[in-house]
């Protein structure tokens, strides 16, 4: 089981997340897009793959702070979980991509495990963002159990 866990504020994103999401479940994985994650709703034995965009000054989307504040103060063990994330940023903010590696570092903390592969997709690159993460995800196929 693969679950999606999506930040996003103003669609592209959940769209990446969308256009991933096919792609997994085209290569025979189980996913669940998650739009309003929610830990005690989440499978603990699986993969976690995180798609937020980047807000405020490195912020994470409105929809998937209630997220990060659960694992900042949940005691839930989370060392079953392997985990990847796909930051979407501009590289234009000092902050470029930091709700990606505020979540990583939050996730981390509870004991899950960084499958060891990222992906920053810049607003500045003229590629679309679900073109970038579709070019993105040979590299996580091999990593993932079905
Ligand atoms: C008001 C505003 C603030 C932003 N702040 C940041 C930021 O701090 N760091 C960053 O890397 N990107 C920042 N961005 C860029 C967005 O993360 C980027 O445009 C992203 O593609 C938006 O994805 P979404 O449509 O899923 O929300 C900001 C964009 C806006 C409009």
């Amino acid at each position: 089981m693969i679950e999606i866990l999506v930040g996003s504020q103003m669609g592209a994103a959940e769209y990446t997340a969308e256009q991933v999401a096919d792609a997994l479940a085209q290569a025979g994985f189980a996913v669940r897009l998650q739009l309003t994650p929610d830990i005690e709703q989440l499978t603990k034995d699986s993969t976690w793959l995180v798609i937020t965009s980047t807000y405020g000054a490195g912020d994470l989307p409105d929809n998937i702070q209630p997220f990060a504040d659960q694992l900042a103060q949940d005691q839930t063990d989370l060392t079953t979980v392997c985990f990847a994330v796909i930051t979407l940023g501009d590289s234009s903010y000092d902050t470029f991509c930091l709700a990606g590696e505020k979540i990583a570092t939050l996730l981390l903390a509870k004991g899950a495990q960084n499958l060891g592969v990222e992906l920053k997709i810049d607003a500045q690159n003229q590629e679309l963002p679900e073109d970038l993460a579709l070019a993105w995800l040979p590299k996580l196929l091999p990593l993932l159990h079905r």
